[in-house]
């Protein structure tokens, strides 16, 4: 019988037009689940532009995934496409996984510890969960990496991957099919209202802002404070003197976890790299040797600088900025390798 009312209910609702119980006054229109995105439109932003054009024949978000997994695209009735790299994959370097505690600040340590719990990898990339949802990208110092380059990637999502693909991956740039396919993919990861920590009033005052009329800039502006707009990034030298190093005492327990879910991410069994690294005394040992040397193994160096790209063998370790590793998270690599190579 009470099933009977409801059904009745909802259909009388949907012939009588009237508004969806979901948008009246005293329920809250939005959980968890919300996309971002869908909250900002509401409130009339319009910053974000890249939208996949989804009109292009073969555009698929399941093959943009299958790229920035696997490295190829598929479709149904053509052979699988050419590698996009021959030496990674997007996955190499970002994860696809929400990887901070708090998206308002760049932490390395929150983010060790956060990415460790859940067992993701501890990366120079930034991740692309979330990567539609900024409006600037290779920010900070990467211009002095990749000078001119970065001028059209900065405010421009697609010349983001472009470049990626190409300077970061050292591999080919995507044809249109495959670029409206990833950011298609990418616009699977955006951000929920549940990502940014929100309390029950910022839930309310969200509903409030949607509600009113009038100004809705302060609660764009209260939306956008609970995530960052771009990543930021600062480029870090070695230490000076590298005997002495940073002069911060290393954890070694710290260390274990960058080691475990950073270098060996790509280094073990030679997953990325010809360099080839494990838990034995021998790779801790020579990294340990090395650390304050001034040489090619030495991690302060291929840490800091990234390795450069070699002619014919073009795969190259990017480097770590200082919101990617700290310097203290650098002296806790050292202390733990030179405790395991004992
Ligand atoms: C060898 C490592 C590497 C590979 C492989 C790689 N990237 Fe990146 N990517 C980076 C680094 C380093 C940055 C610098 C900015 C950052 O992420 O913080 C970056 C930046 C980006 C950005 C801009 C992020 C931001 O917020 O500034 C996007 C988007 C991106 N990559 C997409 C991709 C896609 C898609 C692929 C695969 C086709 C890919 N990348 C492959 C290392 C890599
Ligand atoms: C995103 C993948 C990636 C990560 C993460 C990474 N590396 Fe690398 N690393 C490479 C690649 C690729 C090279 C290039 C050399 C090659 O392939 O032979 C390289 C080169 C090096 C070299 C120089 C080897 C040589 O033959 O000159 C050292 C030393 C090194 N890495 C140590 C580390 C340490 C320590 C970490 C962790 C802090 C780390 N790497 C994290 C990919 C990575």
């Amino acid at each position: 019988m009470k099933y009977l009312f409801s059904i009745l209910a909802i259909i009388s609702l949907i012939f009588l037009g009237a508004k969806s119980p979901l948008e009246s006054e005293d329920n809250p229109i939005f959980n968890e689940k919300t996309k971002v995105s869908d909250v900002l439109e509401r409130l009339g932003d319009k910053s974000i532009k890249h939208f996949p054009n989804t009109s292009y024949a073969g555009v698929s978000a399941a093959q943009g995934e299958n790229l920035v997994k696997n490295g190829f695209f598929q479709t149904k009735s053509e052979k699988k496409s050419a590698k996009q790299s021959k030496h990674f994959v997007c996955t190499s370097c970002h994860n696809l996984e929400r990887e901070d505690p708090d998206l308002s600040v760049a932490d390395p340590q929150a983010r060790l510890l956060y990415t460790s719990q859940r067992g993701i990898p501890f990366l120079q990339g930034t991740t692309l969960y979330g990567a539609v949802n900024r409006t600037s990208f290779y920010n900070g110092d990467y211009d002095k990496k990749y000078g001119d380059l970065v001028r059209d990637a900065r405010n421009d999502i697609r010349e983001a991957i472009q470049l990626c693909a190409v300077e970061c991956a050292q591999g080919r740039e995507l044809n249109t099919t495959e670029l409206e396919s990833v950011l298609a993919y990418l616009w699977k990861l955006e951000l929920r209202l549940g990502d940014l920590n929100l309390d029950a009033q910022e839930y309310e005052q969200l509903e409030q802002g949607v509600r009113a009329k009038g100004n809705k800039k302060e609660t764009i502006e209260l939306l956008k404070s609970k995530y960052l707009q771009g990543s930021p990034a600062t480029f870090v030298a070695p230490p000076e003197n590298r005997k002495k190093g940073n002069e911060l005492i290393g954890d070694p327990n710290n260390g274990e976890l960058i080691y475990e879910n950073s270098c060996l991410h790509c280094h073990e069994e030679s997953r990325y790299s010809f360099f080839s690294l494990d838990h034995s005394k021998f790779s801790t040992k020579h990294l340990s040797k090395h650390f304050e040397r001034y040489t090619r193994y030495s991690v302060y160096q291929v840490g800091r600088y990234g390795t450069p790209p070699m002619n014919g063998k073009k795969a190259y370790m990017p480097q770590y900025t200082e919101e990617k590793m700290s310097r203290q998270q650098m002296e806790d690599l050292r202390a733990y390798l030179k405790k395991a190579s004992r």
